[in-house]
């Protein structure tokens, strides 16, 4: 078999204009959401953990070329999605953040030289860093009170978590009360729940004797079986559990990272007993390397290494940037690769219109899974060629009959990383990506460069209607009990909601309607009445809610809350959208509104237009408004002022001495605050150090507070 030429599937960021980069973003971040979701609701992922970090490398290098992409509502500062249904959600303490990820030798290296500026370590200085295994399960917080495990919840969206305490007191590993010294009045452990690999084979086998769920991995697996609201299914389930980190911690019991993991072990914890302590960058790679060769024979699934700095005073001093610690890394191990054959390219369309091509594979083994579908992610990429129109894979084309190297890494569906030339069929065409919309024949386009092929048929085709009901009934969105995918699908292929309004028309029609939907198949009086008091149930939404369920791209939940922030009601909303509709004009849009709009902390360009061509479109409108003589839009919350300092926007210049530039960047950003590189009159403080030039002199023209060092420190304290 040739070797795969490249595993390189998308090209150089670096060549990207202003605007490809805008619309590659774009396509990353919905992406990305849409595999959060799939990934941490509900524990079925479709694409493998290297396909995914390959999305958040690209988008992390996207937003390093234009930082201004970075909102908050960016993949890369937000972990995972917000927590599933049925368990009580958890607000952790201290955040349950993400790693940052290192897959080469130079990146690892890297890592130690940006801790050691980050420190300003001497030339010869090298911090002791603790190497890990990086275990693949779900990670857990433990919170013990007085040495009595008292909650037990899952990472969720990192901030918000589900109580899984019950679950977790069946795991044998997991201790009720910590024993040995220095316990402390109040602490969050942390720690990887996981399966080994022969009791998820072992399960897997009861599973599909029983016709009951196969999972796809024991991480899945581990995942399934600790999210049970039966707790006997989940103490039937062997879950392990390895400690290796901790939230708050009233009194820190040691100094380091490695004196931490001999207390968790003392306190009654099973540490991974292949952690090293390393002293070199040499040591650390040499334990990746013999982890790496040992992978394969080890009891439980590992998707890399972790290294952590030793001195615990260094990690807070490094602290974190937007996700994930600066103090710590995970080393990736390479994807495993497979050789098929691509039967069939499929089309699917989207909420949006987008004709989204998918591969079906002859099913292979990769690493112990069964895969079957690839994502061809669009037109361009069967063609060879990447976002920015320079070839990918070597510019081959994908057929269908190709033979096709697939790639994974612990997960479900692979990328297609290369085609084997040599075994193309002599009868294999190129494929023909097709015009139309297979789901409404309407004209498929491509605007302008844009890569997504599109359908044109917005408001007849039944895929991008069906979508846009579903979206707007969805868990985040109006969440509607008895009224999910399948029933949305069937009462609109029979006519009964095609709109959002009809939702809650329902009853009213149904009640005039000669054939009820109490006398119909599937259906009775009961479910019937169930149906209607749960639409009743959530004619009172809230505001953010509601602008989630719009459906108006590029806003996703996070945007959803900003926006219902800002605005307060939907009145005010509505009006301001109007009025930044209207200022639309050839030159851009210079209305106030939307000025308004585009200066919320978060929301950039991309959004605030789409939110305005939203509401240019008076056929939205006018959904808009049947919806609101329907249901009640609640007012949203004010936002709780975290710090002083929050909102407020920081320059800082001239030489700092209590701390390094970083830090005082880090701190003020962890406090909510913006930190901007020159003085604007939109700037509340210039914190001057010695020698301050030419800001300093800004700040006192356009009279901005100027404090020195100590003067930020004692506000910042409170
Ligand atoms: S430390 C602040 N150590 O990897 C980050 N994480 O990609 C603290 N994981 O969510 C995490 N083994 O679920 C850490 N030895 C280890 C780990 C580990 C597995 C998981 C964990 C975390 C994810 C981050």
């Amino acid at each position: 078999m040739p070797k795969p030429k490249s595993t390189k599937v998308l090209p150089d960021v670096a060549t990207l204009t202003k605007a490809q980069a805008k619309r590659e973003w774009t396509r990353l971040a919905l992406e990305m959401e849409a595999h959060n979701e799939r990934y941490y609701q509900k524990d079925a992922p479709t694409i493998s953990d290297a396909a995914y970090d390959e999305l958040r490398r690209r988008i992390e290098a996207v937003e390093a070329r234009f930082p201004e992409f970075a909102t908050t509502d960016s993949p890369t500062q937000t972990v995972g999605a917000a927590p599933a249904r049925g368990f009580a959600k958890v607000q952790h303490v201290v955040p349950m953040l993400s790693l940052g990820n290192a897959f080469s030798d130079e990146e690892v290296q890297e890592f130690v030289d940006r801790v050691r500026r980050f420190l300003r370590l001497d030339a010869d200085e090298m911090p002791a860093i603790v190497a890990e295994p990086k275990i693949d399960g779900l990670s857990l917080s433990l919170r013990y009170e007085n040495g009595e495990l008292v909650r037990a919840a899952t990472r969720g969206d990192g901030f918000t978590g589900e109580d899984v305490t019950e679950n977790v007191r069946t795991i044998k590993d997991v201790p009720h009360h910590l024993k040995g010294r220095n316990i402390p009045s109040a602490c969050e452990l942390r720690g990887e729940v996981y399966m080994l690999k022969k009791d998820f084979l072992a399960l897997n086998k009861k599973q599909a004797e029983a016709d009951d769920t196969v999972f796809a991995n024991p991480r899945n697996s581990a995942a399934g079986s600790l999210r049970q609201k039966d707790v006997s299914i989940t103490a039937s389930r062997p879950l392990k559990f390895f400690a290796y980190a901790w939230g708050e911690m009233v009194e820190r019991p040691a100094d380091t990272q490695h004196g931490m993991l001999k207390w968790l072990a003392d306190a009654g914890f099973v540490v991974n007993p292949l952690i090293e302590l390393c002293k070199s960058v040499e040591d650390v790679l040499a334990f990746y390397r013999r982890i790496g060769d040992a992978r394969a024979s080890l009891d439980y699934d590992i998707d890399g290494v972790v290294y952590k700095i030793d001195r615990l005073d260094w990690q807070e001093r490094l602290g974190f940037v937007s996700r994930s610690p600066r103090w710590a890394i995970a080393h990736k191990f390479a994807a495993e690769q497979a050789t098929t054959v691509l039967e069939k390219i499929d089309i699917q369309v989207g909420r949006t219109g987008a004709l989204t091509p998918v591969a079906r594979l002859t099913p292979v083994t990769v690493g112990g899974v069964v895969v079957q579908n690839a994502t061809l992610h669009n037109e361009d990429y069967i063609k060879g060629i990447g976002n920015d129109g320079l070839p990918i894979r070597d510019g081959v084309d994908i057929r269908e009959g190709d033979t096709v190297v697939v790639q994974r890494a612990g997960d479900v569906i692979p990328q297609v990383v290369s085609v084997v030339l040599d075994k193309r069929p002599r009868t294999a065409k190129p494929y023909a990506f097709p015009h139309t919309c297979p789901a409404c024949g309407s004209h498929a386009v491509r605007e302008n460069d844009e890569v997504v092929r599109r359908c044109t048929g917005a408001l007849i085709c039944p895929a991008q209607a069906v979508e846009r009901l579903k979206h707007f009934v969805s868990r985040l969105a109006f969440d509607i009990e008895g009224l999910g995918e399948k029933q949305i699908q069937q009462f609109y292929h029979e006519g009964l909601i095609t709109t959002p309004v009809d939702i809650f028309t329902l009853q009213r029609r149904d009640a005039e309607a000669e054939q009820k939907l109490a006398n119909r198949e599937g259906y009775g009086e009961v479910s019937t009445r169930n149906l209607f008091a749960a639409i009743d149930a959530r004619r009172r939404i809230e505001l953010h809610r509601f602008i989630f369920a719009l459906g108006i791209r590029h806003v996703g939940e996070g945007n959803a809350k900003l926006l219902a922030r800002h605005y307060g009601s939907i009145d005010a909303f509505r009006e301001a959208m109007l009025a930044a509709a209207v200022g639309l004009s050839d030159d851009g849009n210079t209305s106030e509104a939307y000025q308004d709009l585009n200066n919320i902390a978060g929301i950039g360009d991309i959004v605030a237009d789409a939110v305005v061509e939203f509401f240019v479109e008076s056929r939205n409108v006018t959904v808009l408004d049947a919806l609101l003589r329907e249901i009640e839009v609640l007012p949203a919350e004010k936002p709780r002022q975290t710090s002083p300092v929050s909102g407020k926007t920081v320059v800082f210049t001239g030489s700092l001495t209590k701390f390094t530039r970083d830090e005082a960047k880090a701190v003020a950003e962890r406090l909510g605050a913006k930190v901007a590189g020159s003085v604007s009159k939109k700037t509340d403080y210039v914190v001057a150090g010695e020698d301050a030039g030419s800001k300093l002199a800004k700040a006192r023209e356009l009279g901005v507070a100027v404090l020195t060092e100590d003067e930020w420190l004692g506000l910042i304290e409170g």
